[in-house]
């Protein structure tokens, strides 16, 4: 027997069937709403409001759960490859040998770009913004593969692209840290896995082979892991609405890129180390800073702190802050601000506001201190969430068009002028 709800509107009660996920989560089925009442509902921000049933990623904000396609973030963060996640994020399940054998094998063979995209990239000033220029650059690979425009494209095709996306994006991320340095560009080496060819094309220079860290090769597959995905966020919910018009994917995950980039979101990360070198650099008095968080005529917020879905810990910010521990060691590295962070989480984490509001690190909190530890400059870090969370956007935008979702076009409650008659200039 299916669940109703009743919905008691005027001299009528209407009956609205309430689905169940396969966590036992419960939605109410609104898709009828307005045809039988006449309303729609109201929820800025979607703090209520599911946008699609989705079996890629599933997180309880409560008890501080994550899956990918039902395997718990740990144990992937633990024992698999980055490529590896991103087979079963995209392809619904984890591949065996030949499988997963075959996929890095098609994206060693599309590691490289268009030359001509070293023009575009060293067009930008050398201070541009990271996420600005690879927004820009993903986009335009649609204009290199212009078969990738056909909305209705054979699934082989829509794996090219695919795997044309997780191969590329190292190369174009490693082109535009080299081109803010002024260094040559360096191409990737198929030989080397995916994390140590990025880590080789980022810092390796003509005059010296980039000795490549096992335990910094450890850290960054973790930390790709464990910004795969994570369900209806701002940024995933983006490329799925992007992609909804029948987009193409490179445009979508450009659209993805942007959203991300901002500070509430993906941006945080940056925000969380600037947070803390500027707290350091004011003499690391983290109950000021903590006050500050506080005061509502402030607007300084205590960035990685604080989740949307999350009210208890973030399950990421948990192991990234046992890997900063981890990598800081083996590296022989002792970062003031790691100190710093610990001080200001456990002051917030026994303070009432934060409390009452259910303010925890998120996965943004640790994150930046790890790629401070491998060298990467912290206006790239927004970057590596974005190479991170490409696996995950371009599996919501898969599941949209195999679920053949219709475009996103939300409804609004209109609280404008009404009609009125337009007036001369001549009698404003
Ligand atoms: C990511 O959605 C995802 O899954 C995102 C993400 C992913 O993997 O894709 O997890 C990645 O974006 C993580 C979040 C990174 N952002 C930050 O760290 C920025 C700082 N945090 C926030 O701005 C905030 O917590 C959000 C944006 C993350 C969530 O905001 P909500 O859910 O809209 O909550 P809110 O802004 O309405 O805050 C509720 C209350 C408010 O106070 P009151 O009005 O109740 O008095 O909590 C306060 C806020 O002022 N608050 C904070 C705070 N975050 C919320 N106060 C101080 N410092 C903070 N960080």
């Amino acid at each position: 027997m299916s669940e109703i709800v009743e919905l008691k509107y005027g001299e009528n009660v209407y009956k609205l069937p309430v689905i169940t996920g396969t966590e036992d989560e419960k939605a109410i089925n609104i898709a009828k709403l307005r045809d039988e009442t006449g309303l729609i509902t109201l929820d800025t921000g979607y703090k209520n409001t599911g946008a699609t049933s989705s079996s890629i990623t599933f997180l309880d904000g409560e008890k501080g759960i994550l899956h990918y396609r039902g395997y718990p973030i740990d144990q992937l963060a633990e024992h698999a490859d980055f490529l590896e996640v991103a087979y079963l994020l995209i392809y619904g399940e984890l591949p065996n040998k030949e499988q997963f054998d075959s996929f890095v094998n098609k994206i060693k063979k599309h590691t490289l770009i268009h030359e001509n995209t070293k023009q575009f990239i060293t067009s930008y000033p050398a201070n541009a913004h990271p996420m600005g220029i690879l927004a820009s650059a993903v986009c335009s690979l649609s204009s290199f593969y212009p078969e990738s425009l056909n909305p209705y494209a054979e699934k082989e095709d829509e794996d090219l692209t695919i795997v044309r996306l997780i191969a590329k994006l190292p190369t174009l991320i490693a082109w535009i840290y080299k081109m803010s340095k002024g260094h040559p560009f360096n191409y990737p080496v198929n030989k080397l896995d995916y994390c140590s060819n990025f880590l080789h094309m980022m810092f390796s220079m003509p005059t010296e082979e980039y000795h490549i860290e096992p335990v910094v090769v450890e850290a960054l597959n973790k930390l790709l892991i464990l910004h795969a995905d994570h369900e209806q966020n701002c940024s995933a919910s983006t490329v799925r609405m992007v992609g909804s018009s029948k987009a193409n994917l490179y445009a979508s995950i450009a659209a993805g890129i942007c959203a991300l980039w901002g500070p509430l979101h993906g941006g945080a990360n940056q925000e969380v180390l600037e947070m803390l070198e500027k707290i350091k650099a004011d003499g690391g008095d983290t109950k000021k800073w903590i006050a500050k968080a506080k005061d509502k005529n402030d607007n300084f917020r205590l960035m990685g702190f604080g989740h949307r879905v999350y009210k208890n810990f973030d399950p990421r910010a948990k192991i990234i802050k046992a890997a900063c521990d981890h990598v800081l060691a083996k590296l022989g590295i002792h970062d003031p601000i790691l100190d710093i962070a610990k001080e200001l989480e456990h002051a917030a984490l026994t303070d009432d506001y934060f409390i009452e509001r259910k303010l925890y690190p998120n996965v943004d909190f640790y994150s930046g201190i790890i790629y401070k530890a491998m060298n990467i400059p912290v206006e790239m870090f927004t970057v590596m969430f974005a190479l991170g969370r490409l696996p995950g956007w371009i599996a919501q935008w898969k599941e949209m068009n195999e679920n053949k979702e219709p475009i996103g076009r939300p409804r609004q409650v209109y609280v404008g002028k009404t009609n009125r008659d337009y007036v001369p200039m001549a009698k404003r």
